[in-house]
């Protein structure tokens, strides 16, 4: 029988998700037992390599239930430690497609509950998974920081500050708050997810040739979902002195990219795509951002290891070797497509 170790056990809400999946290997590997709680809204195949790990643990539920969390946990495995709160509706297409009362009850509703259950449970520390695009818009020579204010443009932000709000309020609670307010993401993870802007912009450069670009100059924070799973690993491994009601920017000043940026990392590899630019707005947040990560790097000495070159190479060759056949498929995204 195998020993659990009482001190290494989390609980992943959303740990089937793009993000959730990798951090739970990452987890598995580090000697973790892992519980994840996933409602599957687009599919579980993410978390089959560690199906049968003896430390993983994954039960299909809902978070909004008022005793999900209670009853997911085996009574053979000791309380979690922490709980990596990553499930909601995620970005702005999904929220805006689900409309605002079940956007509302997914992401801030969902996290007091599972917070409350955390109390309850005795669960030490809480990990809320945020973004930067809470923030008032930020300039390149006067990045956001944590103290910025905020001024949410899209009903998904507008839920992530309704969360924030609700656990930094908690800070001394014994259940101890934590917010990260990540960067988008790129890369590959188990769940792979191409509406997120720099895979989209590979997929489409790489399978129509052509690339269509909305407010080019438009400055974006971006990290490698890998670096991702690192910054949370760390915000569970750090002492609770530097995490406790603390909010901190996720990511990296080398992420801070404008969309010609990144067009021009994927033209190198892809020299034949055609570019086209249009001005157009279609819903979504459509500002300027600077995001500054000094706290993160001075606190927790938080770096991210890679590139946006790191996450074109690996995309571009998921795809040129047919690991992924049709990024186009409905599970790789979170709403459907708003632009064709
Ligand atoms: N991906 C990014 O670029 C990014 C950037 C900033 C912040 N975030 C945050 O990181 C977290 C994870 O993002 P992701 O890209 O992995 O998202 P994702 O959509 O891939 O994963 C979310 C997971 O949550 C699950 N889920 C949703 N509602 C649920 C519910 N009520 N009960 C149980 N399970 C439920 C889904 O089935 C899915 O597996 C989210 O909180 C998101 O707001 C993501």
């Amino acid at each position: 029988m195998v020993q659990v170790n009482s001190e290494k056990h989390v609980l992943i809400t959303g740990g089937a998700g793009f993000l959730g999946s990798l951090l739970s290997g990452h987890l598995l590997r580090l000697g973790y037992s892992v519980t994840v709680v996933d409602d599957l809204l687009y599919g579980g195949e993410s978390l089959l390599a560690y199906f049968s790990h003896p430390r993983f643990h994954f039960v299909k539920a809902n978070v909004c239930e008022p005793r999900t969390i209670r009853t997911a946990i085996d009574p053979q495995m000791p309380v979690p430690e922490a709980i990596l709160h990553l499930a909601g509706i995620v970005g702005f297409p999904a929220c805006q497609a689900v409309g605002r009362h079940v956007a509302w009850r997914y992401n801030v509703e969902a996290a007091e509950r599972v917070f409350d259950q955390a109390i309850e449970l005795g669960v030490k520390r809480f990990i809320f998974a945020s973004t930067y695009s809470n923030y008032a818009t930020s300039r390149k020579d006067d990045p956001a920081t944590e103290e910025s204010s905020l001024n949410p443009q899209s009903l998904y932000a507008e839920t992530m500050v309704g969360v924030e709000k609700f656990l930094i309020a908690q800070s001394d609670s014994p259940c101890a708050p934590l917010v990260f307010r990540m960067a988008h993401l790129y890369g590959l993870s188990p769940r792979p997810r191409f509406d997120l802007i720099v895979n989209q912009f590979i997929w489409e450069a790489y399978s129509k040739r052509d690339l269509l670009i909305y407010q080019r100059g438009y400055s974006r924070s971006f990290m490698h979902v890998r670096d991702a799973v690192r910054g949370f690993i760390l915000g569970l491994q750090s002492e609770e002195k530097n995490v406790r009601g603390q909010i901190f920017n996720l990511g990296s000043p080398t992420g801070n990219l404008s969309k010609d940026k990144i067009v021009e990392v994927i033209l190198k590899r892809l020299p034949e795509t055609t570019v086209r630019y249009k001005d157009l707005t279609f819903g979504g947040d459509m500002r300027d951002f600077h995001v500054s990560y000094k706290k993160i790097r001075e606190i927790l000495g938080f770096e991210t290891h890679f590139t946006i070159e790191d996450g074109v190479r690996e995309v571009l060759n998921a795809l040129r070797t047919g690991i992924i056949d049709d990024p186009k498929d409905q599970r790789y995204r979170n709403a459907k497509f708003i632009v064709s």
